[in-house]
């Protein structure tokens, strides 16, 4: 199957147990939804419904949302399965259904759907916490027993594994898993689901969405018993394609094959550093695109740093794939082309999209070069000294003079088995933020009075950003034209 037969084939099935199928959401949660920076679960769009603040405009309803999640960006290219974006199918029920009939459709879909041999089905329950005050979920157990599965391959897994929910809030509930067993080539018989082994892949976890989680840990009954499930697009892609990684699937090979297209680089395990890079420009260049498609713009902070900082290491593996500057908006073209079936937004944006693209990789890529340079440098002084460690004022210099971002000198040091001092370097950026606080301080108002005598003597300035990216302009000074 491949990816768009995926998605229709679980949408359909829930559409024919009368689900309205929605279109995906944002990857920006609406403006009073606070508990994360992007949207991190199908459920996420509809908390309201799950809260009862919101009628739905059905009480059972499917989707395939695109997601994305910040904690695995160092793991990306690392490992065959982790990527920051994805799509999770999901289907939802809003007071409506609950546990009895969201697993024996989970269970229908798999075998019949998807093709799966049900011995090679596994279950996981939650397996209840002090803390919540939630015993083990028996009457999961009891069902999953009674469509015939054996108890040994029902698993029972902690909080951490099987208690879901977005952020440090909201709806949230107990769940249970579904894995696949992929056989012996992927590990020995005593793995189990949970592991975090490769021989049990995770495909779909089914909430009984039936809590609310206060900021304060405390736990509510919402207004009624829901359920929210998600099954991993990419994921059930591997399985159905045949593919070792989530690269190899239709969802991101054509990245991976354009990186060895225009670097001549091997994909593969001969060549781990290449991989490694493939793996990541194919990743951030998908999640940059439709960020930059839902209207995120690179910056320093919250969400527009996310784009950056994927936007900066996908730049920064081209390097390392030798390939020859502007590249970024080749992935990029690609991307949309792939995406644009599924994502309109993506395709309408398209200039916006490229325009970002580039200029963040003009921008970064001078810095890139100049510190990666000084990193060098201070990478071989590291070990012809034998030390494993440098210098936060290294670090400080990096950032403050060369513009190089501190999460990319950490991580490039980490390669080399380096680390630096992060209290250190944390202190020096306290010491700068106090100095440039001390300096604004004493002249303020002094230099304030200039700058208004300063724009009063010179002639009308005219902004022109709107329109253009450069213009040619001359330097005035008051009472003074010059000539451009
Ligand atoms: N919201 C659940 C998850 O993301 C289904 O795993």
């Amino acid at each position: 199957m491949n990816s768009e037969q995926i998605r229709e084939t679980y949408l359909s099935f829930f559409e024919r147990h009368e689900h309205l199928r929605e279109p995906s959401a944002s990857l920006i949660p609406a403006p009073n939804d606070t508990s994360t920076l992007l949207t991190v679960a199908g459920m996420q769009p509809f908390q309201p419904y799950f809260r009862g603040e919101e009628t739905p405009p059905r009480s059972r309803l499917c989707s395939c949302q695109r997601c994305f999640r910040t904690p695995d960006i160092e793991e990306v290219g690392n490992t065959a399965r982790h990527l920051t974006n994805f799509e999770m199918l999901g289907n939802f029920s809003f007071g409506d259904y609950f546990k009895e009939e969201a697993i024996a459709w989970a269970w229908e879909l798999s075998r019949e759907g998807f093709g799966f041999d049900p011995e090679r089905i596994w279950i996981t329950v939650f397996e209840g916490d002090d803390e919540l005050g939630l015993g083990p979920d028996e009457e999961a157990i009891e069902i999953w027993r009674g469509l015939g599965v054996p108890a040994e391959r029902i698993i029972g897994l902690p909080r951490k594994e099987n208690f879901w929910q977005a952020g440090n809030s909201g709806p949230c509930g107990p769940c249970s898993e579904l894995y696949i067993d992929r056989g012996p080539d992927w590990g020995p018989d005593t793995d189990r689901p949970g592991d975090d082994s490769d021989r049990f892949l995770e495909y779909w976890n089914l909430v009984f969405t039936a809590y609310e989680l206060g900021t304060d840990g405390s736990l509510t009954d919402l207004p009624a018993k829901n359920i929210d499930t998600g099954l991993g697009l990419e994921r059930m892609a591997v399985i159905q394609q045949g593919v070792e990684s989530v690269f190899d699937t239709d969802l991101l090979r054509p990245l991976v094959d354009l990186a060895t297209e225009l670097s001549g680089r091997n994909y593969g395990a001969d060549d781990h550093a290449a991989t490694r890079a493939m793996r990541i420009i194919a990743d951030h260049t998908r999640g940059a695109v439709q960020l930059l498609g839902d209207g995120v713009v690179p910056s320093n902070e919250r969400r527009g740093y996310v784009l950056r900082r994927i936007m900066r290491r996908a730049i920064h593996q081209g390097r390392v794939l030798g390939l020859e500057p502007p590249y970024l908006g080749r992935f990029a073209e690609r991307a949309i082309e792939m995406l644009a079936g599924f994502n309109p937004v993506v395709a309408a944006e398209r200039e916006t999209v490229l325009r970002w693209i580039g200029i963040e990789e003009e921008s970064f890529g001078r810095t890139l070069d100049r510190g990666s340079q000084m990193l060098e440098r201070l990478i071989a002084e590291a070990k012809d000294s034998e030390t494993s460690w440098i210098d936060a004022e290294a670090a400080f210099e990096l950032h403050d003079t060369y513009g190089f971002p501190y999460d990319l000198t950490r991580e490039l040091l980490a390669e080399e088995g380096l680390s630096v001092d992060d209290a250190g370097f944390e202190e020096l950026m306290d010491q700068q933020r106090e100095r440039a606080r001390s300096g604004a301080g004493g002249e303020a108002e002094g230099d304030h009075e200039r700058v208004l005598e300063f724009v009063g003597s010179t002639p009308e300035t005219r902004f022109v950003g709107y329109e253009d990216l450069r213009s040619g302009t001359s330097v005035g000074r008051p009472g003074f034209i010059g000539a451009p």
